[in-house]
This record gives C-alpha cells, structure tokens and sequence, in this order.
C-alpha cells in the first residue's frame, strides 16, 4: 500500500478496502504516516465522503487502535451518552444523575473544551477537589455503587482519534460527517457501554450548521453502533443558541445545579429531560412518556441533585461547595453588554458567544493552555425576550479584565434583535433509531 495512492484514489471519489482503511490507521498511529500525507487524505475525505461501509471501517480501526473498556463487571445495562458540541451545554452533568436517581447505570469519560465549545470535565473541575482521573478499580466501584461516574477519557482509548483529531483541528476539517461519525464512535465503542444515546446538536454553535447535515450524522452513528452490537439512538437538539444562561465552567456548575434542584432555564430542562428519557427507554425501563416521567420526577424530588451530590464527594469533590454555588471560582471583574435598540431577541449567535467565553479565558485557544474558572458569560436575555434600549444582555465575567475588550468584538453582532419575536422552532428536532426517523419540525428534510 502507498499513501500517495490511496490520496489519489481518495480524491477522485474512489473507495478504500477495509484492509486498506486499517492499514491507513496503524501506519498513522505508529508515525509510519507523516502528517502532511493524513492532512492531504483527510482533505480528500473532506470533498469526496466516504461511503457508509468505508466509515464504518474506519471507526472499527480507530476503535482498536487502542484499549477498550470491559464494564461487564458492573451489573445492570450501562447506557453511554454523548453531545457532538455545543455551547453552554451541561446536559451530561444534570441527565446522568437523572438516570443514576432512576437507578440506571453510567459510566462515562468525557472531554475537555475545544474551540468554541465547552468540555464536561473542564466544568466539573470547577469543583473544587473533584478528580477527573481515577484508577479503573476505583471507577468501576463509584459505579457500581452510585450508578455513575464521570472521568478523563484516557489515552488510550481510541489513541487514533486523538491525534487525527489534533490533525484536523489545524486542517480545518472536522465539520466532516464520515470523520465526526468515526471519532466519536470510536470512543463510544471503546467504553464499553451496552447502549449509546446521541445528541446531535445542530445550529451556529454546533459543527453541523444545518438540519440535514445533522440527520445524515446521526444516521450514520446509529447505523455503526447498531452493526458493532450497541443499542443506539440519537436526538437532534437545537443548538442555534447557547442551551440556559450561562457559558463557561464555574458557572455552568451553578446552572446545573439550580436545574437539579427544580428550577433553571425552560431550554436546558426541557432538552435534558428528553435526553435523560431517552437514555431510560435504552436501559429498558420502560416507554417514552413513562421514562420522561420518572426522569421529570427525579428532578423534582430533588433525587437527581442527590445522586449528582454523591459522585461529586466519591470523586473528592466539595459538596458544600455545589450546596453553596456562591463558594464556586468567583470572578473579579464584570461588564455588562446593553441592547443598542428596542425590539425582540432574534437569535444569539452560539458560536460567537462560546468563542467570546474562551476569550474571557473559560476555554483554550490551543491544547495545554490553562483556564480560568470563573470566566464566561450570563445571558440575561434569550431568544423571543423583548429588550429596551439599554437593557442588559448578557454579563460578562473574567479574571483578567484586559481581556474584555477582544471578547467585545468577537460579540459584534452576537445578538440580533428584530420588531417581532423569532417564529418557535423545537429544541429537539428528530430522534433516530435503527428503525425509523421521527421529525418534530416541520418542512422537508
Ligand atoms: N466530537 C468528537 O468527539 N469528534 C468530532 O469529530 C466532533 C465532535
């Protein structure tokens, strides 16, 4: 095999052969494959696809190009989960306690923020004391007694991903559907779940912009987890704004926590909910509308807050300071971004939003820089809100207040208002089985 030929088979619309597509894999994994040539074919895959078998190869590759996770030692059916990105989105922090209060199983490895969009173990570092890496016997035990436990993913798991994900990061090509289909399954397989449970976001702040995009992924991802053995769904959520108020991490910990205790923005309970129904009907517990029950119930009781606030002290975190909020990572200087006319909130531009929160310092402009806790932003207004002249739409919130003024100009236009309010779209568009494809907005695909 020559990568130059497969490059050029690639980029006429050829197909590779699943020997071919694991060959390709190891080569790059051992550094046998130098970066310019897996740049140059994953630039080719970027304009050409790759045909559903051929995706379906890859994420087998990418999956055994390291260790894979065996959690049968832990009773029950675990159910994974897994957001393709967005911003402001918490919803893993608030939908596996939901499930764990409703005695479903998870055991989840989670990522860090990139780009523009927020990581789960970033926010729960925002805990203080809270380990985000735990030795697999202590894993599987916080498991097997709580019903969950969020970690690091490991470098081992799918180690292929992680470094063509570095690769297409700076190659501008990871808003592919074969390439985020495979990086993603690769790891859900590799963990070991029984099922997987997919949020699809779609909107500015995801990489799929568009609905049909988004199905096309979401199609593609059950069709592999179904072929590898993994019960798998997916649900379009809605991610043309930031999901609840608040973009960054300490803040977000706050956000979660007011929804688990009942309260919180309408969208982000409403999209979680769906999720954590979701992920019940997978574990078999029963049909939609009896888990949406249950779960609904779990927050009201107030059992999800608890089932969050016993992983927070099994993985050493403070538990007072999720009881308390107000002793999270505070941030010492605040400004306020006013509405320039009358009118309605149109829509709130999610990336720009979640790119204004890495530059007040929540997130990373590149792998290994540090963050700062208490930076992000608190919307005040969402879409559909009516604002004056002068309102306040947003706070902004940094520890390093020369940082305002970048964070300003990247929100030009972040906000747009208009004379009527914005026509109601659904916060989840779709859900995908194996079986069939239920849409919940209207128009065509
Ligand atoms: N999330 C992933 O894990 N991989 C991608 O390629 C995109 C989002």
């Amino acid at each position: 095999m020559r990568m130059f030929d497969l490059i050029t088979r690639k980029k006429r619309g050829g197909m590779l052969t699943t020997e071919e597509i694991g060959a390709l894999v190891e080569g790059f994994v051992k550094g046998e494959i130098p970066d310019e040539q897996m740049s140059a074919f994953l630039m080719a895959v970027w304009f050409q696809g790759m045909t559903d078998r051929e995706t379906s190869d890859l994420t087998l590759a990418m999956r055994d190009s390291g260790d894979s996770i065996d959690l049968s030692a832990i009773p029950g059916v675990k159910v994974d989960k897994h957001s393709t990105g967005g911003v402001g989105d918490k919803t893993t922090l608030i939908v596996l306690p939901v499930f764990a209060a409703c005695g479903g199983v998870a055991a989840k490895m989670s990522g860090r923020g990139l780009g523009h969009t927020g990581g789960t173990i970033d926010k729960l570092e925002a805990i203080p004391g809270f380990r985000t890496t735990l030795s697999e016997t202590d894993f599987f035990a916080i498991v097997k007694r709580e019903g969950l436990a969020v970690i690091g993913q490991s470098a081992e798991l799918a180690p292929a991903d992680k470094k063509l994900y570095a690769l297409r990061d700076v190659t501008a090509t990871v808003d592919s559907i074969p390439l985020i289909a495979s990086s993603v399954m690769s790891k859900k397989l590799a963990a070991g779940a029984d099922a997987i449970l997919l949020d699809v976001t779609v909107g500015s702040g995801a990489f799929m912009k568009e609905v049909p995009d988004a199905l096309r992924l979401a199609e593609t991802m059950v069709a592999i987890g179904e072929a590898a053995g993994k019960r798998t769904a997916a649900l379009l959520t809605d991610m043309d704004a930031p999901l609840g108020r608040a973009v960054g991490n300490a803040v977000e910990i706050a956000e979660v926590v007011e929804v688990l205790n009942g309260g919180g923005p309408e969208d982000l309970v409403t999209v979680s909910l769906a999720l954590a129904a979701n992920m019940l009907v997978l574990s078999g517990q029963g049909d939609y509308d009896a888990c949406r029950e249950k779960a609904a119930k779990a927050l009201s009781s107030g059992a999800a807050f608890d089932a969050f606030c016993r992983m927070v002290a099994a993985q050493g975190g403070d538990v007072s300071a999720v009881r308390d909020t107000g002793k999270l990572s505070q941030a010492k200087y605040t400004e306020e971004v006013r509405a320039a006319g009358d009118g309605y909130i149109t829509h709130i531009d999610a990336e720009k939003i979640g790119l204004a929160a890495m530059t007040l310092g929540a997130g990373r402009e590149k792998q290994g820089d540090s963050i700062d806790m208490a930076a992000g932003i608190c919307l005040k207004k969402k879409p559909g809100d009516q604002v004056f002249e002068g309102e306040n739409l947003a706070a902004l919130l940094t520890n390093e207040p020369e940082r305002f003024a970048a964070a300003r100009s990247v929100l030009a236009d972040a906000f747009r208002t208009g004379e009527q309010p914005p026509e109601e779209r659904p916060l989840v568009l779709a859900r995908v089985t194996k079986e069939k494809v239920e849409t919940y907005y209207s128009g065509g695909r």
